[in-house]
């Protein structure tokens, strides 16, 4: 009897659900199977049909969204054209990754298992549904779904006579092999092209990157400006631009040291299975130099999936043991307390284990390391202000941990490290949509609330609009100082001045009290009533405040309840049916 095969297919937008998707790959081949695993919309869903096995991994991004990368399947298999039981051959299962501290948790998995059913697949298990706030995180969830999974599958589709399973220490095939060449190619193909995609990013010259923050404030923040002259690119209030960060000059040099790699060698990568692609952003040949610094995610914690593949290597039994604790379900918590809670890195691990290290080969890079993924900004600036630019404000992302190096975000440290005066400094980008969109009526009101670089949205949409001549704007800015953070105060003035906005702030630590957003949003009950109830203005919420977006909801049920005379259910329908009619929009991070 042959090998069964499993397809694995994944939606991903930051790049768990296909670590996930890749550790099923490894379970598949170690209980004997041919595997393949696909992103979603690089698989050919009309195939689908004649597919024995698939396991569907997805996760759901913001309002209960499809990942970017399986958005053109999504569409496929909703078409109504689908006959009811075109997938009646097929046997699969869905684990869906999410976070249940947002309204719409795992919606795309409950509603693929939904479709999938309809149909006619057989579904194998009930639908996994793994979240971040479980206590052993999303492993908590998907551990057991797998042995459950795995019980089932193997007694459909048990493995050939005579094979044992293999062995979590013993090594599996690498992805691709490396093959170095001698000399240096003559054409240089590192060079990325408009128009701009994720793939094809625009090299936007950076134009101007200062502190905007006073400097004894505790935090850098950074206003950056890039030039997208010649690029095509249109935006306008709300919209994002991508972008990917490169690791540290010192990180890659160290990396190349631990694994004895000369970063100016180049080579060419071949798949070792023929259903495997080299990824599209590596040119071929490569560079070492590029590989490290553009596309490994050195620099990330690294997931549990990084343990499994290194325990393999591993030929000393202490460092053994402690690598295969790592890779077990058991020893989720140890490799917590190792790895997440001091925001240890991937690199700083490879130091910490000296010899598996060592014995590393560098065919498995890409097994090891996933790919360094896009960061988004909100842009910050409008088009009609600044043609032929894009304006972003980044706080530079520093803290101290257990360890002895200050932690850095990775983007907002490498940004920062930026200088425009060196000249030919490029950063490639691209734009995308964002999830607030602004009233194309002139005459209606917004109400934007965007303490710290939550603001960065609204100063875009306060200076398209007050171009397109529509003055009715509010924002309630909330920072610490007037003198410290302030950023962007004398424009704010500017435009009070010309009567384009009316601008409300709350300096948290001018005083002995703090005084945040929500409290001026209290405060200005009779204005912000006559704006929503009477002039049916539109009400936003940005930034990354924790509690900030929940006590803004909190004090606007309040303004209602006061000058509406309203009950607290009430309040909380005006603010479900704001919602609904998208008069309320809200944008937060972490
Ligand atoms: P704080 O740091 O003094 O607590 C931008 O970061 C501003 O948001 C700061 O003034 C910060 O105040 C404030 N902020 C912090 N937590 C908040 C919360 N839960 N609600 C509203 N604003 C908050």
């Amino acid at each position: 009897m042959s090998a069964h095969a499993l397809l694995v297919l994944y939606g991903s937008q930051t790049g768990s659900a296909q670590d996930t998707a890749e550790r099923i790959g490894r379970q598949a081949q170690r209980r004997r199977m041919r595997v393949r695993v696909e992103a979603l919309d690089s698989y050919n869903v009309a195939n689908l049909i004649s597919e024995s096995l698939v396991v569907f991994v997805c996760a759901t991004t913001g309002q209960g969204d499809p990942p970017d990368n399986m958005k053109k399947f999504w569409r496929f298999l909703f078409r109504k054209s689908l006959p009811a039981d075109s997938l009646c051959r097929l046997d699969c299962a869905v684990l869906g990754l999410g976070d249940s501290s947002y309204p719409k948790f795992n919606f795309v998995a409950k509603k693929l298992h939904k479709r999938l059913l309809l149909l006619g697949a057989n579904m194998l298990v009930p639908v996994g549904l793994a979240d971040d706030q479980h206590d052993l995180g999303p492993d908590g969830v998907i551990d057991p779904w797998l042995i459950s999974f795995w019980q089932k599958t193997l007694s459909l589709y048990p493995p050939p006579a005579g094979l044992a399973p293999l062995r979590e220490e013993d090594k599996l095939p690498p992805r691709y092999v490396f093959h170095f060449l001698d000399e240096v190619p003559d054409k240089q193909t590192e060079h990325l092209q408009t128009p701009p995609t994720p793939l094809q990013p625009f090299p936007a010259p950076l134009v101007f990157n200062q502190r905007v923050t006073h400097p004894s404030h505790f935090q850098d923040v950074r206003h950056i400006e890039f030039d997208i002259t010649g690029s095509n690119i249109q935006y306008s209030a709300g919209d994002v631009v991508m972008m990917r960060p490169c690791n540290a000059a010192e990180d890659v040099e160290q990396f190349c040291q631990l694994l004895k790699l000369e970063p100016e060698r180049y080579f060419t990568l071949t798949p070792t299975d023929s259903s495997t692609a080299v990824p599209a952003r590596l040119p071929q040949p490569c560079s070492v130099r590029f590989l490290v610094e553009q596309f490994l995610d050195i620099s990330a914690v690294p997931r549990r999936s990084f343990f499994e593949v290194l325990a393999t290597f591993a030929t000393n039994e202490l460092e053994r043991d402690k690598l295969l604790e790592f890779s077990s379900a058991q020893g989720q918590d140890a490799l917590h307390s190792y790895c997440n809670r001091p925001r240890r890195t991937a690199l700083e691990v490879l130091a910490d284990f000296p010899h598996t290290t060592a014995q590393l080969s560098i065919d498995y890079l890409l097994d090891l390391f996933p790919e360094i993924q896009p960061r988004s900004f909100s842009i910050a600036s409008s088009l009609l202000q600044h043609p032929n630019r894009i304006q972003i404000l980044v706080a530079v992302v520093k803290y101290k941990s257990m360890l002895f190096k200050p932690r850095k975000g990775l983007c907002s440290s490498w940004l920062a490290s930026l200088d425009p005066s060196k000249g030919d400094v490029c950063v490639p980008l691209w734009v995308k949509k964002g999830s607030l969109s602004f009233p194309q009526d002139p005459d209606t009101p917004v109400v934007m609330v965007g303490p710290g670089t939550g603001v960065a949205p609204f100063r875009s949409a306060i200076q398209e609009r007050a171009a397109q001549g529509k003055m009715a704007n509010v924002l309630f800015f909330g920072c610490r100082s007037e003198s410290k953070d302030f950023y962007c105060g004398s424009e704010w003035e500017e435009k009070v001045q010309a009567g384009q906005m009316i601008l409300v702030t709350a300096f948290s630590r001018d005083q002995e009290e703090k005084i945040y957003v929500q409290h001026r949003v209290k405060e200005q009950s009779k204005l912000l009533w006559d704006l929503i109830a009477k002039k049916n203005a539109f009400f936003y919420i940005a930034g990354n405040a924790k509690q900030m977006p929940a006590s803004v909801c909190d004090a606007l049920k309040e303004v209602f309840q006061k000058e509406g005379g309203m009950s607290e259910n009430q309040a909380q329908e005006m603010l479900d049916a704001m919602e609904k009619a998208k008069r309320f929009q809200s944008e937060t991070w972490s």
